[in-house]
């Protein structure tokens, strides 16, 4: 069912030798908007892992859309040298290179000198997102811009890449001018459909004009921005036909989603809520109508679904993006009939889309080596060693198959009949279950090694004797705790203990949210869908605050339509019969809340001092092994610490010159 996805196909000029491509995305690894050599390595980390084409991150060309220092830059020939190195790095594959360009529009956020910015858009209608104020871009502005578009792709061809995508899409600033909800100008550039193209079709026919005939033009397009007052699809399909007559076009890339709203927005990064490949409708909607091969991402996170796609004609090229930043080595995996070593990417958006929002290098909960690549090369200095592992969360099990992975003689220990810690309750939240794909994964990692597994099995010292290790990870996890209050009358249970299935609720719930996360959230749906009345008191100024922005906004939606009522800056007090009691923590007023049978506490819980006796033995002078803590054992936080602690640790065990890595 596989073979399509390596067959290869034309882009214009541009042979590319499968189906298989890497869609553009900031990766927060540029530096001052050039190429570095952490950008490099992360692209060529994909092109060995057998991707057709890679198309590079949004890159900024003109000094009206303020970036970032860590975006990249092509409003300068200074970006050419890097590009050019970029490119021969990934033509070792046999991997086409081309570059997006790139310009926001009104979607911006910050400034250089942290004043607000002075952006333009098609006219000043702001949007519900970035609440700043458009200045209406004058003509010359447009003029300016188009030309830029073309020197800009003009360097990018003289670097050597194959391609040039132009991003007219997502809400940014070519969607500002096509759709009519923001486009409110009256001179050529507003009003009917054919004004509303024309930035398009003149940066287009500029942009072809100065890359030349022999390298391939692009545009990325999106068919339903799912804002409710986005461009209707027929009118885009519309728009695609008339850039097809004009030309200078060689493919369509279709996407879902807009950043100018909060539901378009989720769409641009769909978390895992969003059916998988969900897309693909929309690209053979436009596939029907337009001649040129039409290309499409969006949740694409398995090899079976991306095959799908193409055999039943709905596009001809499939897009991974997240699929790659966990898996870069997918498309290799495919072709050579290891689909079961694929680590899918679960939609968490934690490290990959969270690192970019927070202006942080992109990476993945599930591998830490994306965004690293360089940081962390292959060891060859490394000599056998006998490791034992205590826990089998995410944190152990990544420490464990790391460690067997570099020819240690490993055994992990997990006190429980079945592996995954923590993520066992992660993934019984509502819409959730897609995070257990990380102990799937881990799994599978750890059945490729020959870690000995011993389950609802405990170390003491008999146990310790018998092994005889070299060095131990502790990786015991953490243990729920209820916060400190004055409680009489009323049952307060931890989240941990609700989400289990212990503990029996009453009808009429509060829940005291101090961590902000994913458990006061999940809990709130859960029991909200179990016909309980929730109401979320959050200790911070917007419920779940600590985790990444539209993985909230879609989950929020969810509780309001369940009628889940919210209060923020509330932390609990204490409670006393059917009262709750919360203090407001900017006044320190008293929220008081009647009528509740039950509280469920999202305390943060405690790092597990299960093992602590080890470290104990380990500080001794004469101590027979080295010892390291990880993940939540050392300080509760998040799958993305327990697995990059985990790999860190496992990966300098016996390493000749080093020092063993770890929280
Ligand atoms: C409801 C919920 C939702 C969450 N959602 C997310 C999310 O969406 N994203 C995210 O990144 N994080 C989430 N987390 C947090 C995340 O699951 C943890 O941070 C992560 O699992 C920590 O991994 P770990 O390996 O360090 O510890 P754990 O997952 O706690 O694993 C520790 C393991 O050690 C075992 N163990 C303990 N003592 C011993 C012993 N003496 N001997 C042998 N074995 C022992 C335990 O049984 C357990 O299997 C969530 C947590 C919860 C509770
Ligand atoms: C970290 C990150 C940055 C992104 N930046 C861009 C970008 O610069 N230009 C763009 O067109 N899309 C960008 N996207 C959207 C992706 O190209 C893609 O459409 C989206 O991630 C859905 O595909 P996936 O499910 O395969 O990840 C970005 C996505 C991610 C995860
Ligand atoms: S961090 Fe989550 S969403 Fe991002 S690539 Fe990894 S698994 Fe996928």
């Amino acid at each position: 069912m596989y073979e399509k996805l390596f067959e290869p196909i034309h882009l214009g000029p541009t042979e590319i030798r499968n189906r298989i491509f890497n869609p553009p995305h900031g990766t927060t690894l540029g530096s001052r908007g050039l190429v570095s050599d952490e950008l490099i390595a992360y692209h060529e980390a994909r092109a060995k892992g057998g991707a057709g084409l890679i198309i590079l991150e949004g890159m900024a060309f003109h000094p009206s859309f303020c970036f970032p220092s860590a975006y990249l830059n092509a409003g300068h020939d200074d970006i050419i040298p890097g590009l050019t190195k970029l490119k021969a790095a990934c033509a070792a594959y046999d991997t086409a290179v081309f570059g997006q360009l790139f310009h926001a529009g009104r979607s911006v956020r910050s400034s250089h000198d942290g004043s607000r910015p002075q952006v333009y858009s098609a006219s000043d209608t702001p949007d519900d997102r970035y609440r700043i104020v458009p200045v209406a871009m004058p003509i010359e502005v447009i003029f300016e811009i188009i030309e830029s578009y073309a020197s800009a792709g003009r360097r990018l061809v003289e670097a050597g890449l194959d391609g040039v995508e132009i991003l007219a899409s997502q809400g940014y600033l070519m969607g500002q001018f096509l759709n009519p909800a923001v486009n409110r100008r009256d001179d050529e550039f507003g009003g009917s459909l054919e004004n509303r193209m024309r930035f398009l079709v003149e940066t287009l026919a500029h942009t072809r004009r100065a890359i030349g005939s022999e390298k391939t033009l692009g545009v990325r397009i999106t068919l339903d921005e799912q804002t409710g007052a986005g461009v209707a699809k027929e009118e885009t399909v519309k728009i695609c036909q008339v850039l097809e007559q004009d030309g200078h076009l060689d493919y369509f890339s279709v996407i879902s989603g807009s950043s100018a709203s909060h539901n378009g927005w989720i769409h641009v990064f769909p978390p895992m809520a969003i059916p998988p490949a969900y897309v693909a409708d929309d690209a053979a909607t436009l596939k029907a109508k337009v001649t040129k091969p039409v290309l499409v991402a969006g949740r694409i996170n398995q090899a079976q679904s991306a095959a799908e796609i193409l055999n039943q004609g709905q596009a001809d090229m499939v897009g991974l993006v997240r699929a790659l930043i966990a898996d870069p080595e997918f498309p290799n995996k495919v072709a050579q009939n290891r689909v079961d070593e694929i680590r899918a990417c679960i939609g968490c958006n934690q490290a990959c889309v969270g690192h970019r929002l927070s202006h942080h290098p992109i990476s993945c909960i599930q591998n830490p080596i994306t965004g690293r690549e360089l940081e962390f090369r292959p060891h060859t200095d490394v000599t056998k060693q006998r490791v034992l592992v205590i826990g089998g969360g995410p944190g152990g099990m990544k420490a464990a198959a790391t460690a067997a992975a570099q020819g240690h003689d490993v055994t992990l220990y997990e006190k429980e009949a079945r592996l995954g810690g923590q993520v066992r309750l992660a993934e019984a939240l509502p819409g959730r279950s897609e995070f257990g794909g990380v102990i799937t994964n881990l799994s599978a990692e750890l059945e490729k090694t020959a870690v000995e597994v011993c389950l609802s099995s405990t170390v003491d010292k008999r146990v310790l004797e018998t092994l005889d290790p070299d060095a131990i990870i502790i990786s015991t996890g953490a243990v729920a705790r209820l916060p400190e209050a004055e409680v009489d009358g009323t049952d307060v249970l931890t989240a941990w203990a609700v989400i289990s299935g212990e503990a029996q609720v009453g009808q009429h719930v509060a829940i005291a949210d101090w961590s902000s996360d994913w458990t006061g959230l999940g809990v709130a749906h859960m029991l909200a869908l179990a016909g309980h009345q929730v109401h979320l008191f959050s200790g911070t100024s917007s419920c779940a605050e600590a985790i990444p922005p539209l993985v909230r906004d879609q989950w929020m939606g969810e509780l309001y339509r369940l009628n889940v009522d919210t209060t923020c800056y509330a932390r609990f007090f204490g409670a006393q019969d059917n009262t709750a009691f919360f203090q407001h923590t900017i006044t320190g007023d008293a929220i008081v809340f009647e009528g509740v049978d039950t509280i469920v506490s999202c305390y943060p819980p405690r790092a597990n001092d299960d093992a602590a006796w080890l470290a104990d033995l380990s500080n001794g002078r004469d101590s027979p092994f080295v010892i390291k803590t990880i993940g939540d054992a050392l300080a509760p936080r998040t799958v993305e610490e327990a697995v990059l602690e985990g790999f860190k640790a496992a990966r300098t065990i016996g390493k000749l010159d080093g020092q063993f890595e770890g929280g």
